[in-house]
């Protein structure tokens, strides 16, 4: 008989992973504790965007594999494969990671698993949780409960793809069982060549943080050396393109702009820095406080250019910022660099528009206080400074000609390196860029 599966937790891990699972033919449960986002769910759409993803939920609940609950009893007692994929964001006032979703979620789900349920765990966390929840378990589940850790690699905007296409795939296991459970539930993926690694718990665990240490480190240096660009009269486009034909170096991941942000890589890496710490590793990654303050460097240089741009000055100056998700096809606006530099410019005095063509809801949400503007061009209208900040595909493909009797001044901070700066100047743009003073 197929396994049956349940997903606990229904944020753009969650929901892409109950979704991709019913599509590979399981029968699946998905759990959340927010009555609302399950009736959206129920509803077969999905409750942010996510290029692809409405589509695979509406087709998997059509033909009746794919449920949602807010019972942990029903999920318990529905399937014999839980997934975790709560959220671990950042502790309130600390570096750490909160962890209160993926205790409380075990707790909850612990009283009813069937004797021999598998609880996998894909939410990232600091190394030494899987063993610290196996333990608990030992203590107060059934018969044969036990854990596994299997860290999840997916992009926002990929999602699907990620996840039914993935790189590799990593398990963490303490026995034969676990593995050969996590072996018939990625069969499909497995039978299609992705590499399967099966390791310990903390290996699986940091495999992770390791990954997106490296990805956080990699844009870092990048702008890093877009500050040194700056300082010499270089151009960092060229360095990068130039270094990134080494096969060695690789050029993804090398776009010198406004640096990262969401919900994954700064959370990540701090929550990295407080566990090595506890574990007395401090020492090994330390440059990572490096890396996270290169990253915020960008913003307040945005914001300097920005100034400048504007004489000096931002009082009561117009602003029209392009962009307010954490990067193009999102609609996340957690740590978003464009954001970020948006609230800083307003707090300096100038009355910012914010645009973008999916993250203005959640936006709203956070920063109620701001301006927002759903149409592009009345968002423009009479800007004395435009500051592209999220490089969606809508921005890259503006014409300048055409923008320019829109606008108040023709300035714009190409705070992403997406625009082709001679187009620009051609149409009568003064242009700046970052990592770029000769552009
Ligand atoms: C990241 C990782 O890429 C995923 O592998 C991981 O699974 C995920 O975090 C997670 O931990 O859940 P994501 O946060 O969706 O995925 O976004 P990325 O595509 O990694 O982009 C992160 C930020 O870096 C964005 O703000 C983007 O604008 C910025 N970035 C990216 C750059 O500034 N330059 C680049 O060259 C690439």
């Amino acid at each position: 008989m197929t396994l049956r599966l349940s997903v606990i937790g229904t944020g753009y891990l969650g929901a892409t992973h109950a979704a991709c699972m019913a599509d590979l033919g399981f029968e699946v449960i998905g759990l959340d504790v927010d009555p609302a986002k399950i009736e959206i769910l129920r509803s077969g759409t999905v409750p942010f965007y996510e290029p692809g993803l409405d589509e695979v939920l509406a087709r998997n609940i059509a033909a009746g594999r794919l449920t949602f609950t807010t019972s942990f009893e029903e999920a318990a007692s529905f399937a014999d494969v839980h997934f975790i994929c709560v959220g671990t964001p950042q502790a309130a006032g600390a570096q750490k990671a909160d962890m209160s979703q993926v205790f409380g979620s075990i707790a909850s789900l612990t009283p009813h698993l069937h004797p021999g349920a598998l609880v996998v765990g894909k939410s990232t966390v600091p190394v030494g949780t899987a063993v610290q929840i196996q333990a608990q378990l030992a203590k107060t589940a059934a018969d044969g409960v036990e854990v596994a850790w299997n860290p999840e690699f997916l992009r926002e905007g990929f999602a699907v793809q990620d996840t039914l296409h993935p790189d590799r795939l990593v398990v963490g296991v303490q026995s034969q069982r676990a593995e050969d459970l996590l072996r018939e539930v990625y069969a499909p993926l497995i039978a299609d060549g992705v590499p399967f690694l099966v390791t310990d718990f903390p290996t699986a665990e940091l495999v992770k943080v390791a990954a997106n240490s490296f990805l956080a480190t990699k844009i870092s240096f990048i702008n890093a050396m877009s500050e040194v660009c700056e300082a010499a009269g270089a151009d960092v486009t060229q360095l990068a393109e130039a270094i990134g034909y080494d096969p060695r170096i690789g050029n993804r991941f090398l776009a010198a702009g406004l640096g990262f942000g969401g919900g994954c890589l700064p959370k990540d890496i701090r929550a990295f820095m407080a566990r090595a710490a506890e574990l007395g590793a401090e020492n090994a990654v330390a440059f990572l406080r490096e890396v996270d303050q290169i990253n915020l460097r960008r913003r307040t240089r945005t914001v300097d250019l920005a100034r400048e741009a504007l004489g000096g000055s931002f009082r009561d100056r117009r602003v029209t910022v392009l962009g307010a998700s954490f990067k193009p096809d999102s609609d996340d606006v957690r740590d978003s660099p464009s954001l970020d530099v948006a609230v800083a410019m307003s707090n300096a005095g100038a009355q910012v528009v914010v645009h973008d063509p999916k993250g203005l809801v959640n936006a709203e949400r956070v920063y109620p206080h701001m301006y927002y503007d759903a149409d592009l061009m009345t968002a423009l209208a009479h800007a004395e400074l435009v500051v592209l900040g999220t490089e969606w595909r809508e921005y890259r493909e503006l014409d300048p000609a055409a923008l320019g009797p829109a606008v108040g001044a023709r300035t714009i901070i190409d705070a992403r390196n997406a625009l082709d700066p001679n187009a620009w100047r051609n149409a009568g743009w003064t242009y700046r860029a970052l990592g770029r003073p000769t552009a």
